[in-house]
């Protein structure tokens, strides 16, 4: 089974581009795919696709993947639903996971998220029953691990006051003007949580144009894009792309490469805790 990997691909927002890219992607050096059952915005089906081809070409083994998928509520969604909207949470819960089984072409996820909380400040009775019925889904050996997204630090606060278990992953919009999510980062790092970074780049173009991201990346002859994603994982996340172009991600992986000094990661977090618009 494959371990956590140092960067994922994000499947929004590709439609019938989804396999193609998913594909380029694999074959390109990427290990970790972020994939939803939200048909509304992602095309599950065609991460499974990109999949097959890739296991066919001799590219990777199901095994040498990282697969997340998420449970999203009947709000987050259009009418193309995976589950049976009538059904108890805990149900939809179950066929949700059923169905993203069968459009991976998989017996396995290695991480199931939930999409989002259910009210935006508080983690209600309906999460709990969802986190609940996840949990069951991994007990199942449905998926290795499980995660929440675009959650606060109260939701977090109030979901470990109400389970035994806190969450493998947080996945939650980056932005630097909050201190790059600062608050929920500490909460995640004290508990040995995972923290995943999405819209690093488009929640914060002012942080791509700051003369001192952009004096480094040509000082270091990277690009600002990568400078992002080097200090990203430098303050411990897991950043996500959705790039597609095959540029950029040949220079997204690059980015490991890219080493920031202590003092440098301390200047970027400051630079955006101190405004952005500069
Ligand atoms: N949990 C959630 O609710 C949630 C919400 C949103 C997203 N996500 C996940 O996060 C993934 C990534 O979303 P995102 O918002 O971070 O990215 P994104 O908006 O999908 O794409 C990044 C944007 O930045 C541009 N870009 C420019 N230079 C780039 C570079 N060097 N590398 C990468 N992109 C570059 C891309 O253009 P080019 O295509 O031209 O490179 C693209 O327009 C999604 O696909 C999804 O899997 C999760």
């Amino acid at each position: 089974m494959s371990a956590v990997p140092d960067f994922l691909y994000g499947t929004a927002w590709k439609e019938e581009r989804t396999a193609s890219l998913t594909e380029l992607a694999i074959r390109l050096g990427f290990r970790g795919i972020d994939t939803a059952n939200q048909r509304r915005h992602y095309f599950e089906a065609g991460v499974g696709q990109a999949l097959v081809a890739s296991y066919r070409a001799g590219v990777v083994a199901r095994a040498d993947i990282f697969l997340q998928t998420k449970f999203t509520y009947q709000r987050g969604q259009d009418h193309r639903l995976p589950y049976d909207p009538a059904a108890s949470l805990a149900v939809q819960v179950e066929q949700s996971m059923a169905s993203s089984l069968e459009h991976l072409g998989t017996d396995y996820v290695d991480s199931f998220v939930l999409h989002g909380p259910s009210a935006s400040y508080d983690w209600t009775d309906d999460d709990a029953e969802v986190w609940e019925a996840m949990k069951k889904q991994r007990d199942a050996g449905r998926t290795r691990l499980l995660g929440v997204s675009n959650v606060s630090l109260e939701h977090l606060e109030q979901m470990a006051a109400s389970h035994n278990e806190a969450p493998a992953f947080v996945q939650n919009r980056c932005y630097a003007r909050l201190g790059w999510d600062r608050d929920v980062r500490l909460f995640c790092s004290e508990r040995n949580i995972i923290y995943q970074g999405f819209s690093l780049l488009t929640a914060n173009l002012e942080v791509l144009r700051h003369p001192v991201i952009a004096g480094l990346a040509t000082k270091a002859n990277v690009t600002t894009a990568q400078v992002v994603f080097a200090f990203a994982r430098a303050v411990g996340m897991l950043p996500l792309t959705g790039t597609s172009s095959a540029e950029h991600m040949k220079q997204d992986l690059a980015s490991r490469e890219v080493t920031l000094s202590p003092e440098l990661v301390r200047q970027i977090e400051a630079l955006t805790v101190s405004g952005t618009n500069s």
